[in-house]
């Protein structure tokens, strides 16, 4: 039902031109570069945003025939979810995808407590500070689209990646949590709970000397696009992958010390070449 409604309302929102407006977060690569494509190919403007220079991948999503506004923020920050707010410039926005974060890998003893503070801030303080400045609006307007990526890490202790799978099991059980208070709000909230991808992830959180760092990963595309279709469907979540739903059933049913150990296998440093 409540989807239903959401779709009409989401018609009525259109602009002039009928296109509905989608903001992105971590959209010049990975995950998000692909959601941001999902988008477009399918009708939305788009307000994308990353840390880094992210024009080239702006370019890409014109290249769809979008409307794109691209700015780059530091999303763990109040002042960088802020100036992302204000560029969307007044305009409703049908669809969020709350998608930035990084990981960060080696044990949590030998990280600088910046960079573990810097995770936090991006993977859950700045995520809710922009779920909330957004989700405001949707509720007074009666409608919208959330996609939050959290992950499988969340359901696992990761060990060597202790403080980057407890964002993301926050980050998922909040997913839930948001989705039914919003029940019958003509807004929808699903949770895109990616494994293993073939991203700049695993570089950028120093996991390249580690098993999960050299191992086969999923294809971004398509972990994108099954999240964005359970977005689109107004779906509670979606793991990607016959695999990770395997895996993430197994852990449901694992004692957390053993799946601590099993996570150890993949992540210790140095674990790529034993
Ligand atoms: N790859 C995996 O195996 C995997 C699995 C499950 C879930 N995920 C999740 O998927 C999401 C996307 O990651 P990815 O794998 O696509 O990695 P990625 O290629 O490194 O992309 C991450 C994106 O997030 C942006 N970002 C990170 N921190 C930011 C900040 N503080 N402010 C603004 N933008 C920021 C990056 O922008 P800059 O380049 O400008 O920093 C980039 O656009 C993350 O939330 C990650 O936790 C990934």
């Amino acid at each position: 039902m409540a989807n239903t409604s959401s779709s009409s309302k989401a018609e009525q929102n259109r602009d002039s031109a009928g296109r509905r407006f989608a903001i992105v977060t971590g959209a010049s690569s990975g995950i998000g570069y692909e959601l941001a494509k999902c988008c477009a190919q399918d009708g939305f403007d788009l307000l994308v945003v990353a840390d880094e220079p992210i024009q080239r991948a702006a370019d890409d999503f014109r290249g769809f025939g979008a409307n794109v506004v691209a700015i780059e923020a530091d999303l763990a920050t109040v002042e960088g979810v802020d100036r992302l707010y204000a560029a969307s410039d007044g305009r409703a926005v049908d669809a969020l995808l709350a998608n930035a974060g990084h990981g960060l890998g080696k044990g949590f003893l030998d990280q600088d407590f910046d960079d573990v503070r810097h995770l936090i801030d991006t993977n859950i303080t700045g995520t809710l500070y922009l779920l909330q400045r957004v989700g405001r609006e949707m509720r007074r307007r009666g409608t919208g689209r959330i996609l939050i990526t959290g992950s499988i890490a969340g359901f696992m202790p990761g060990t060597f990646q202790a403080a980057y799978n407890g964002s993301k099991a926050f980050l998922d059980s909040f997913s839930f949590a948001l989705r039914a208070e919003l029940k019958d709000s003509g807004i929808t909230v699903t949770c895109l709970m990616p494994g293993a991808t073939e991203t700049e992830f695993f570089e950028r959180a120093d996991l390249m000397d580690t098993k999960i760092g050299q191992a086969k990963k999923d294809d971004p595309a398509d972990v994108a696009r099954q999240g964005y279709d359970a977005m689109m469907r107004g779906d509670g979540d979606v793991v990607t992958g016959w695999k990770n739903k395997l895996q993430s059933a197994i852990a449901n049913v694992t004692p957390a010390g053993v799946l601590a150990e099993m996570h150890r296998k993949q992540t210790e440093p140095g674990s790529a070449s034993r």
